[in-house]
């Protein structure tokens, strides 16, 4: 029985681990590392966190593991694949010089520019004044680019708020090498498409549209994500292969042309302008989506695990496993609602005690993030977005309804759902 070790603690681990158990030909024996309760109900758990880069490697050649399956950025920008190649233990994701991608915004666009990836136009500036002279119309994004992460994307309406933001980015904070991306404004609808990658190739999974902000409508602070549904009106396979074609396999191809080859999951978050007819590229994750993942491999019918392992390579890493691979799918709609804790995104109310997750219909899938065990043996929130309920349908309305009815059922004092998660594909689908 092959053996596979998953990194990570959320929502989209225990979609990983589920999805590895039900689509193998050969069921694995599957450990996570940290993991959560939820993922303990159906894979060995190890207490040892996502970022312990040392901690990970010596559990995986404790564990004899085929293969680690990394989960989050953060072990991969610190080199989780780097040293798990060197103890020749394949690795599903991208080395920390591939990871780059996600790290820095910066090095994204020098890499999409010199791929030909249609993306904004763009310029990077270190001072206030270079920034102003770069903007030539608004609205105008505003990129942070440095050591002190989480100041995040504004979009400036005029001059006098783009002027603000430089100032608040590049004077007063006083991080040693700020820089910001002047990007230009794109209009139009954000789809995520992501693409397993062996080095050489970059295979399309079904698209897929989360919803970051906290309230309906697009309203209020970003979160990790409140809810998310796949596929996408107006991105079927070929549209997506299409689509895959001119924003992964150019930068796998640029990766491979830089001695730092691209393996694991390319994540390319897309602006989609219907009325133009055009896609460009708004980020690079290196990894898979969270919430994206929980509706999309729910509809995964070919086999993750050989899959995974495919792409990433033997022990020595040889790369392009991947050739001749098709992925089938389930049809079907799916939707999925996050349920989070009271006071996320600021806060996470911890403690307070679930009820009715031994009612979920069986037709729903229920995946953990942030949930904890305590001291009387109950489930109770642990973190910020604490559980997913993920349903499939024929056709959005069928599963968002079905995801909806079992995510009310799961009850915790101050639990937030976002009502309109797949209202869009319920408008535009004509099945
Ligand atoms: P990013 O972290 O680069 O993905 O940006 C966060 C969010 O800001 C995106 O999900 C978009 O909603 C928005 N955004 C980023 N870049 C642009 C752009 N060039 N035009 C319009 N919106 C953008
Ligand atoms: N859903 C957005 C992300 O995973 O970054």
């Amino acid at each position: 029985m092959p053996k596979v070790l998953v990194v990570g603690a959320g929502g989209r681990e225990h979609a990983i681990v589920r999805a590895l158990l039900r689509t193998a030909s050969a069921t694995p024996e599957v450990h996570a590392a940290p993991g959560n309760p939820g993922i303990a109900a159906d894979a060995a758990v190890h207490d040892v966190a996502a970022d312990d880069v040392p901690g990970l490697v010596a559990l995986a050649v404790e564990l004899a593991v085929d293969l680690v399956v990394v989960g989050p950025e953060v072990p991969l920008v610190a080199g989780l694949v780097d040293a798990l190649r060197e103890v020749r233990i394949p690795a599903f994701g991208p080395t920390a010089a591939a990871a780059r991608l996600e790290g820095s915004k910066a090095f994204a666009k020098e890499i999409m520019i010199a791929a030909g990836v249609p993306t904004a136009g763009y310029e990077t500036v270190t001072t206030v004044d270079a920034g102003m002279a770069a903007i030539t119309g608004y609205p105008v994004v505003l990129k942070y680019d440095g050591l002190a992460a989480g100041k995040g994307v504004v979009i400036a309406e005029d001059e006098a708020a783009a002027r603000a933001t430089l100032v608040d980015m590049l004077e007063d904070q006083q991080f040693g090498d700020a820089a910001v991306v002047v990007e230009e404004f794109l209009a139009g609808e954000e789809v995520s498409l992501l693409a397993v990658c062996d080095g050489v190739r970059a295979i399309p999974l079904a698209p897929a549209q989360d919803y970051k902000r906290i309230f309906e409508g697009d309203q209020g602070p970003n979160t990790g994500g409140m809810g998310s549904y796949s596929p996408v009106v107006g991105v079927d396979a070929a549209r997506a292969l299409e689509i895959s074609a001119a924003v992964h396999q150019p930068v796998v191809d640029e990766l491979a042309r830089r001695g730092t080859p691209f393996t694991g999951v390319l994540y390319a978050g897309l602006m989609v302008d219907p009325d133009a007819g055009t896609v460009k590229v708004l980020e690079y994750n290196t990894r898979f989506g969270d919430p994206e993942t929980q509706a999309v491999l729910p509809r995964l019918t070919s086999d993750l695990f050989a899959l995974t392992a495919a792409a990433a390579g033997g022990p020595d890493a040889e790369l392009g496993g991947l050739e001749g691979v098709e992925l089938a799918w389930d049809e079907r709609w799916a939707v999925t609602i996050v349920l989070a804790s009271r006071g996320y995104p600021a806060s996470a109310h911890k403690g307070d005690v679930i009820k009715g997750l031994d009612r979920t219909p069986s037709s729903a899938e229920v995946t953990h993030a942030g949930t904890a065990i305590d001291e009387r043996g109950r489930v109770v929130t642990g973190g910020g977005r604490v559980l997913n309920v993920t349903a499939l349908g024929e056709s959005p309305s069928q599963a968002r309804q079905a995801a909806y009815a079992a995510a009310q059922g799961i009850l915790f004092d101050g639990r937030q759902i976002r009502k309109d998660i797949a209202e869009r594909a319920v408008e535009r689908w004509q099945g």
